[in-house]
C-alpha cells in the first residue's frame, strides 16, 4: 500500500469536493490501485490553514465548514500557515492547486505550482490560470524536477476530455474541436429557453456551484475561452493565447433571441472552437443559434460536450459534466491515480 501524502491550496468548492471523496472512496482506491491519500495540509484564504504530519481527518475538515467554522477548530500539530509556507514545509507528495482562477495573469497560483514543482511535488490542479497562460513554462519545470503536473479538470471538470485527446485520439490527427465548454452558460441559456430570466437562472447557476467566484467570466466567455487555449494547445499543437480567441458572451442574448431560436427549431449554444489549417489557427469563443438537430445543440443544463474533428476516425463527441465539486474533485483524483498508479 502506498500512502500519497497531500497538501491542499484552496478549500471551496474544488477542494472539498475533493475532500469528500477522499473521505467516501479511500479504501476502495486502496483496493483497487494499492493507494491511500492522505491528506497533511489545507491553506485557504477564508477558511484558515492546519497542518498535521500524521493526517487531517476529512470528515472533521468538511464537518467544520458544514458548521461555519474555521479550520482552526479542529485538532491539527500546526494553524495559519500560508500557502508558501504549507508547500515548502509540508513535506506532501503531491499539491492540490484549487485555489481561486485568475484568467489575467493565473497568479497566485501559478507561484503555487512553481514552488511545488521546484519542491519535487507532483502537481495537480482544476485552476485554469496557470495551464491557459504558463503550461510550456509549467511543464518544463515539472519535466526538469522529474514530476508531474495534471491538470484534467481545467476543462470539462472529471470527464475525461484531456486525456482522450492527448492518449487516445493523438494518432488519429486532430484537425478542429468544438463545444459547449461552460456549463454555467449552458445552463442559463437551457433555463431561459423554458422562460426563466437571466437573472434567476444566473442565480440558479451560482447556487449550484457551477459559477466562478466572479461570474463575468463565465457570461463573457473567458472562461470558455481560456479552455479554448488549453484544448488548442495541448492537443494540437499551438501555442495560442487569450488574446488570440475572437470572444463574445450571452450578456447581449435577449428574451427574444432566444424564443426566435426557438420558433426557427434552433436553440443559442456558447461554442467554444479551434481549427487548425496547415499552420493557420482559428480559434473563437461564440453564441451560435444551433439548429435542433446538431449533436451539440442537445446537450442541456450544466453538461458540457465536446465535438473532436480527426483524420482517421472522423467526429467523435464526448459528453458529460463541466462543472461541480465531486465532479471536479474527481478530475484530481483521476489525474493523481494517473500519477501514483504507474509510478
Ligand atoms: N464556471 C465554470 C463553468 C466551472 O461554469 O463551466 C468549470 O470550469
Amino acid at each position: 500500500m502506498q500512502t500519497i501524502r497531500l497538501a491542499l491550496i484552496g478549500f471551496g468548492n474544488v477542494g472539498q469536493g475533493l475532500t469528500e471523496i477522499i473521505a467516501d472512496r479511500n479504501d476502495n482506491f486502496a483496493k483497487q490501485f494499492g493507494l491511500k491519500f492522505q491528506i497533511v495540509a489545507v491553506s485557504d484564504i477564508y477558511w484558515g490553514s492546519v497542518y498535521d504530519p500524521d493526517g487531517l481527518d476529512p470528515v472533521r475538515l468538511l464537518g467544520a465548514i458544514q458548521k461555519g467554522e474555521k479550520l482552526a477548530t479542529i485538532q491539527a500539530a500546526e494553524y495559519g500557515w500560508d500557502a508558501t509556507t504549507t508547500i515548502e514545509q509540508s513535506g506532501a507528495d503531491a499539491l492540490a492547486e484549487v485555489s481561486f482562477t485568475d484568467l489575467k495573469t493565473g497568479e497566485p497560483a501559478a507561484g503555487f505550482v512553481r514552488a511545488a514543482l521546484k519542491q519535487r511535488m507532483n502537481v495537480v490542479t482544476s485552476n485554469k490560470g496557470p495551464i491557459a497562460l504558463h503550461y510550456p513554462e509549467l511543464s518544463r519545470l515539472a519535466a526538469e524536477n522529474s514530476v508531474q503536473i495534471g491538470f484534467e479538470g481545467t476543462v470539462m471538470s472529471g470527464t475525461p476530455v484531456l486525456r482522450m485527446g492527448s492518449e487516445i485520439l493523438k494518432a488519429a490527427g486532430v484537425n478542429r474541436i468544438q463545444g459547449i465548454l461552460n456549463g454555467t452558460t449552458n445552463y442559463i441559456l437551457s433555463r431561459m429557453e423554458d422562460g426563466t430570466s437571466y437573472a434567476d437562472a444566473l442565480a440558479e447557476a451560482q447556487d449550484k456551484g457551477y459559477a466562478e467566484a466572479d461570474p463575468t467570466g463565465d457570461v463573457e466567455g473567458f472562461d470558455a475561452a481560456g479552455k479554448v487555449v488549453i484544448l488548442s494547445n495541448l492537443l494540437m499543437g499551438t501555442e495560442i493565447g487569450m488574446d488570440d480567441i475572437e470572444r463574445s458572451g450571452i450578456t447581449h442574448l435577449t428574451p427574444e433571441d432566444i424564443r426566435n431560436a426557438k420558433i426557427d427549431d434552433r436553440r443559442w449554444k456558447l461554442i467554444g472552437a479551434v481549427e487548425k489549417d496547415g499552420e493557420k489557427v482559428t480559434a473563437s469563443v461564440q453564441p451560435v443559434p444551433l439548429p435542433v438537430s446538431h449533436p451539440l445543440a442537445t446537450i442541456g443544463g450544466a453538461t458540457n460536450a465536446v465535438t473532436f474533428s480527426t483524420d482517421l476516425l472522423g467526429d467523435i463527441t464526448l459528453a458529460g459534466p463541466g462543472a461541480g465539486r465531486r465532479e471536479t474533485g474527481y478530475a484530481l483524483i483521476a489525474d493523481l491515480i494517473a500519477i501514483y498508479n504507474k509510478a
